[in-house]
Order: structure tokens, then sequence, then C-alpha cells
């Protein structure tokens, strides 16, 4: 497995794999990898011939008062589950080799950014779209791998490759859970283990929403309802938002007739943890 820094050498070592017909399969992520990567390079690696992981903390879909400082950083602890997973390249490139000088093209996205996360993360969406797009320009993959517990992620870069013609397949991978339920995420090292404990809170909210609607409630007030009332239980947590929105547009639905995204987003102490589920019909 090499790891590389530039473009220049992404694009070689693709542009070879192409000429021997094998297909590439990519895993674009901020590193300080889990299970929930590992489970994306899996996939990668059962579907593709060569598998690439970038690596990149991408300062653009960070707000000005957001961890982008913080955010947890192990490179060789990510190399080593690269490796094990059977990666073959590493694209892990310094802010300069990503936005140059005079950088001052973007990709944005109007609807399915605007609700949800991208209320309380307004840049965000447009940082993903940017570095999304550079990234596949950069990669050319056949397949690009992301995880359902980013479901807004999801759903925007659907969109963002069907609108703009991406030559890409991009395939959703469900969300990889701790045996107690809670959703992995590089995030969850912020918490205390006062913390850890109450953020337990997320799934099971959702697991009381999902509960009422399998027992045949569709009205969106009363599982919307259940699932508040589950998380002001926890006196550590602070709802960010808690919405049932349909799954392909994001919008707010009063009712469920097609498939449908409950999904939220929580402050555990400072930090802010998202969970989700879909439920289809
Ligand atoms: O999901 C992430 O880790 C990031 O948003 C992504 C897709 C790698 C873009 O920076």
């Amino acid at each position: 497995m090499e790891l590389v820094k530039t473009i220049q050498e992404v694009r070689v070592a693709v542009k070879a794999w192409k000429k021997q017909g094998l297909t590439v399969g990519f895993v674009p992520t901020m590193g300080y990898l889990h299970e929930g990567h590992r489970s994306l390079m899996d996939a990668a690696a059962a579907q593709n011939d060569k598998v690439v992981v970038s690596i990149f903390v991408n300062p653009m879909q960070f707000g000005p008062t957001e961890d982008l400082e913080q955010y947890p950083r192990d490179l060789e602890q990510d190399r080593n589950l690269c490796e094990a997973a059977g990666a073959a390249l590493i694209f892990h490139p310094e802010p300069e080799e990503m936005y140059g000088k005079n950088f001052c093209s973007f990709v944005d996205m109007t609807g399915l950014t605007e609700g949800l996360c991208g209320k309380s993360r307004p840049v965000h969406f447009r940082g993903v779209c940017t570095v999304v797009t550079k990234l596949l320009h950069i990669v050319q993959p056949d397949r690009a791998y992301f995880g359902q517990k980013d479901a807004q992620q999801l759903a925007v870069v659907r969109r963002m490759v069907e609108d703009l013609n991406m030559d890409v397949t991009i395939v959703g991978c469900p969300i990889i859970r701790e045996a107690d339920g809670l959703a992995k995420s590089s995030r969850n090292t912020y918490l205390s283990s006062e913390e850890r404990q109450a953020a337990l809170v997320l799934s099971r909210a959702l697991k009381a929403g999902k509960e009422k609607l399998e027992q045949g409630v569709r009205e969106a007030e009363p599982i919307l309802a259940v699932i508040r009332e589950t998380i002001r239980q926890e006196p550590m947590a602070k709802i960010d938002y808690v919405e049932l929105v349909d799954a392909e547009t994001l919008q707010p639905i009063d009712r469920v007739e097609r498939d449908a995204l409950a999904a939220l987003a929580v402050f555990i102490g400072k930090t802010r943890l998202i969970d989700n589920f879909i439920f289809t019909i």
C-alpha cells in the first residue's frame, strides 16, 4: 500500500490501473478511521480491483466556530487500518495541495442542503460538495462509498452526482454501531465516560420512534414527539434538531407515505452527534 500526498501521484497510479482494465473503489474520509470506515473499505474491496482511501480534514466544510483544530488525527493508526483492509493507495494531501492560493471555485446546492444539519452548519455542504467533486475528479473511481450515518451527506452527494452527470456510482453503506447502540463516529472520542453513557439516548430515542412506525403510526407528530421526549429525559442532552423527512428530497413530511428518514442532531455536552434511520415503505 502506498501513501501519497500529491494529486499527480494519485493520477499516475489510477491511470496505470485503468490501463490494465482494473476497477477503482474510492472511500473519502477525514481520517481517525474506525469500523464504520472499515465497512466502507470492505464494501469497496468486495466490488472493485483497487481501493483508494483519502484522508483529508477538509477545512472548507467546518464553520468558524466548529472543531477543525480539535478534529482527531492519527495517521499511523489510519495507515494500519487501510493496510489491513487491503487498500492499495492512501491520498493524504495538505490543504495547500487541495486549495491553491487563488482558489475561488465552489460546488453548491440548494434545497437538500438547507434543512437538517444545513440549518446549524450553513457552510458545511458547500465544503462537502466542493471537496467531494474535487476528490472524484482526482481519483476518477468507478464507485465511491459513503456511510448512511451521514444521511444528508449521502443524499446530497447522490443528487450532486446525478445533477452534474458525474461518471461514478455512489454506494451507500449501513450505519455501524457500538454493541450498546451508539453510532460509530470519529467525534465519539470527544466524549467523557459520563457523556459517552448519555450519548446512548440518540439511538434509544430513534428506536422509540421506529417502534411507533412499526406499530403502524404514520403521522409525523407522534413519532417526532416520542423521539424528542426520550431525548429530554437525558439531562446532558440538548436537541439541535429532530426531523422526519422524505428520504430522497429531505423535505419535512406530515405523514409517512414513501420512504422516510428520521434524523437527529443532539449536543451531549459540547459534542454534536448525529444519528438516523430510514423507514422503508
Ligand atoms: O464524511 C466525511 O468524512 C467527509 O464529509 C468527506 C465525505 C470525507 C468529505 O470531506
